[in-house]
């Protein structure tokens, strides 16, 4: 049995809700393993288009146990709203959906914290996307954090819960912010805790059970490699590990419990928010991109900044995930470009690089080396066989499999379950 980690290779975005749901079909668990919901999967299924920012794609299949692991930071008021919603739209959510105990809350004070620092940086903001998600893993790593476990114990939340909003309130007031109400907190949490409760469960002994029964697992990255915090385009980062490693701290999985590792990158590059990015394009091409494939945020709205493939920043994230497999999204985006470009080096000055520099003053200086390739001007969106693709466009994805050197196993194009090209041959 198989236990699959799937990463996103590039920026986040690359599609995963789509390849997610279709792994999901042949998982017995779907685990999500860190993040939070800045997160948005999109998943078209029965006609029907969700977005999902902290449940695990697999709930749209019946019958799979769907884990919101210990890595996640969770705000539960969102959870308990997504829950809602799904049910409304006749998704079964019961003991299908496990929480984990020891995963950490995020706090109407983090979320307050995140939008004021990014505004009192100025330009130099990160482009969050204020969900709390730096100031909830600050506060773990603080060893100051608020657990689900907690939410399910009143007298002892109240206790902890008054010290972080006095802590928190003294911070947001000298940050120019309104100071919380405590009593506000304590009975909005304590009710979404209540509705919590049946779904709270020691996650670490479940899917470790999981694994000693020979259960197939998915674990379901979000963001990307490059928006790691240790491995990511740091301060240009989220503060969680959306790598493949993430998978064993977010979950409680030994390595050795993990066989495959599906990488998902779009058949070009997006990005939002600020830092560095290469290989984007700042005028037609880039609004082309960002018009034909759809490229605003789903959970924030925001336009993305588009760009060519970047096979630097595949071949990164091939070797700090282990990418077994790669998955390749939005082929049918670059239906109607005359021409294709990939960057297969970075030149800064007189030197040629093939990795992925740490200094961002560097990478900002990184001008990209690209191949070019004639554009196959036709309609991708009914082949169904690698085999029928136009030449020039299996050129293309040979030369993304080559450069970033893992074999493509799925290619989309579009955004319905059966747009999908499976490729038997591990090209
Ligand atoms: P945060 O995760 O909200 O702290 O945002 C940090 C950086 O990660 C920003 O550049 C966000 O735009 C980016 N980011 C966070 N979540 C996602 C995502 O799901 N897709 C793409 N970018 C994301």
């Amino acid at each position: 049995m198989a236990n699959t980690v799937l990463i996103g290779g590039q920026w986040g975005d690359e599609g995963k809700g789509r390849i997610i749901d279709l792994l999901a079909e042949r998982a017995d668990l779907v685990v999500r393993y860190q993040g939070g919901s800045n997160a948005g999967h999109e998943v078209h299924a029965g006609g029907q288009k969700y977005v999902l920012h902290l449940i695990p794609s697999g709930i749209l299949h019946a019958g799979k146990i769907c884990i919101i692991g210990n890595g996640v930071v969770v705000d539960p008021i969102e959870l308990v709203h997504e829950i809602r919603q799904l049910r409304r739209r006749g998704v079964k959510i019961s003991t299908n959906l496990k929480l984990s105990e020891t995963a950490h809350l995020v706090m109407p004070y983090h979320k307050l914290l995140d939008e004021r620092r990014e505004f009192l940086k100025g330009k130099g903001r990160i482009g969050t996307t204020k969900r709390g998600i730096g100031p909830a893993y600050g506060d773990k790593a603080s060893r100051t954090g608020l657990r689900v476990l907690d939410l399910l114990q009143p007298a002892r939340f109240r206790k902890r819960l008054k010290q972080r909003v006095e802590e928190n309130n003294r911070l947001l007031r000298a940050l120019g912010a309104p100071a919380l109400s405590f009593e506000k907190i304590a009975r909005d949490y304590l009710r979404v805790g209540r509705f919590l409760k049946p779904f709270v469960v020691n996650s670490v002994v479940l899917v470790n059970a999981a694994v000693e029964e020979g259960r197939e697992i998915l674990f379901e990255g979000a963001q990307g490699t490059l928006l790691d915090i240790d491995f990511g385009t740091y301060p240009f980062v989220t503060s969680s590990h959306p790598t493949a490693g993430g998978a064993c701290v977010g979950s409680g999985v030994p390595p050795g419990a993990i066989h495959e590792v599906v990488g998902v990158v779009k058949a070009y590059t997006t990005r939002v928010g600020e830092g560095p990015f290469p290989t984007e394009q700042r005028n037609g091409v880039g609004r082309e991109l960002q018009t034909v494939g759809d490229e605003f945020g789903r959970t924030t709205g925001r336009a993305r900044r588009c760009g060519w493939f970047d096979a630097v920043i595949s071949r990164y994230a091939r070797m700090v995930n282990g990418i077994t497999k790669l998955a390749i999204t939005k082929l049918d985006v670059l239906d109607r470009m005359p021409e294709l470009k990939i960057a297969v080096a970075y030149r800064v000055g007189r030197k040629l690089l093939r990795t992925l520099p740490a200094d961002l003053e560097v990478l900002k200086r990184c001008v990209p080396v690209y191949q070019r390739y004639p554009g196959w001007l036709s309609d991708t969106t009914k082949v169904r066989r690698y085999a029928d693709l136009p030449k020039k466009a299996q050129t293309y994805l040979e030369a993304i499999r080559r450069e970033t050197g893992a074999p493509i196993s799925v290619i989309s194009v579009g955004p319905k379950r059966e747009d999908t090209i499976y490729v038997k041959n591990k090209r």
